[in-house]
């Protein structure tokens, strides 16, 4: 890759390189180290894969930023950060759940959810898919364009995603809001991957996805990939998806999604739990 590639080529050939690594890795995970929790680890797959797409990017495109969640931060030189999940859905990962991938964005501006601009993600899952996207130029599945076909279902025949933190007191809250959106809507998934469940979102498989407490690596490069294929992805307010919540659903059921989130008590989630 040369610094002429284009952002959207940078990030699939990084997302597959470390998808490729991750991958052949997986037999062998193992716990390296835990975070904000006993349950949040990280393993030793997790730190090769960052360091291989930090690797690349020193190569490729010197200068830019990275903000990766397994490293330190890196400002940016040329305006472009690098928004790094080299492993979402760990635990899945660690468990052989085949839902997890690297999560790969090229953002303009503050490399921050209220600052950026996404310019280009990519993702590699589990089973080798490799979703993209780049700002004002679609969706991707492999080579095939993502788009949003046909009407949303009403919100009590939708199926939601959602996902939990790793702190049990941040948990509990976000049950309480699960148990009583549950009975509003078809079903409710917890697959276990952020990045990814935004690509399901994309491609259909479920019909839409809110979460609270998501990082920025969790959300740069599936929001895009979702918002590219006609989706609307943003926090409680309809401003940017954000750490307190990120809301992605068809825009005619984007209103109506988040209205039953805030009668279910999405909207202070964390004063809820006392923080
Ligand atoms: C986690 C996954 C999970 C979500 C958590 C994230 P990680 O990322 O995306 O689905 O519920 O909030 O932290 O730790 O596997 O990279
Ligand atoms: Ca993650
Ligand atoms: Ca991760």
């Amino acid at each position: 890759m040369t610094p002429s590639d284009s952002l959207l080529d940078v990030a699939r050939r990084l997302a597959s390189e470390a998808g490729d690594l991750i991958r052949e890795g997986r037999a062998s995970a193992q716990v390296a180290a835990t975070k904000s929790s006993s349950v949040d680890i990280v393993t030793q797959m997790d730190l090769a894969s960052e360091r291989l797409l930090r690797d690349r990017l020193a190569q490729w495109r010197p200068g830019d930023g990275i903000l990766g969640e397994e490293g330190d931060d890196v400002e940016s030189e040329t305006g472009i950060t690098w928004v790094l999940d080299p492993i979402d859905g760990t635990v899945n990962y660690l468990y052989g759940i085949p839902h997890y991938g690297v999560s790969v964005a090229a953002v303009s501006g503050e490399p921050t959810t209220h600052g950026w601009t996404l310019e280009a993600g990519a993702i590699s899952d589990a089973t080798g898919v490799l979703w993209s996207a780049a700002r004002g130029q679609g969706a991707f599945r492999d080579g095939e364009s993502l788009t949003r076909a046909g009407d949303a279902p009403p919100l009590e025949r939708t199926l939601l995603a959602t996902g939990f933190q790793y702190l049990a007191e941040r948990r509990e809250a976000q049950g309480r809001v699960a148990a009583a959106m549950v009975s509003r809507v078809r079903d409710i998934r917890r697959l276990g991957a952020g990045a990814i469940d935004l690509c399901h979102v994309a491609a259909g498989t479920v019909d839409a996805y809110y979460e609270h407490g998501l990082q920025p690596w969790d959300i740069a490069a599936g929001a895009l990939i979702a918002r590219e294929a006609g989706l609307m992805v943003a926090g409680i307010d309809g401003g940017p998806a954000d750490e307190s919540v990120l809301i992605a659903a068809a825009p005619e059921r984007w209103h109506e999604l988040r209205d039953a989130l805030v009668e279910a008590g999405a909207a202070h989630l964390w004063d809820a739990a006392g923080r």
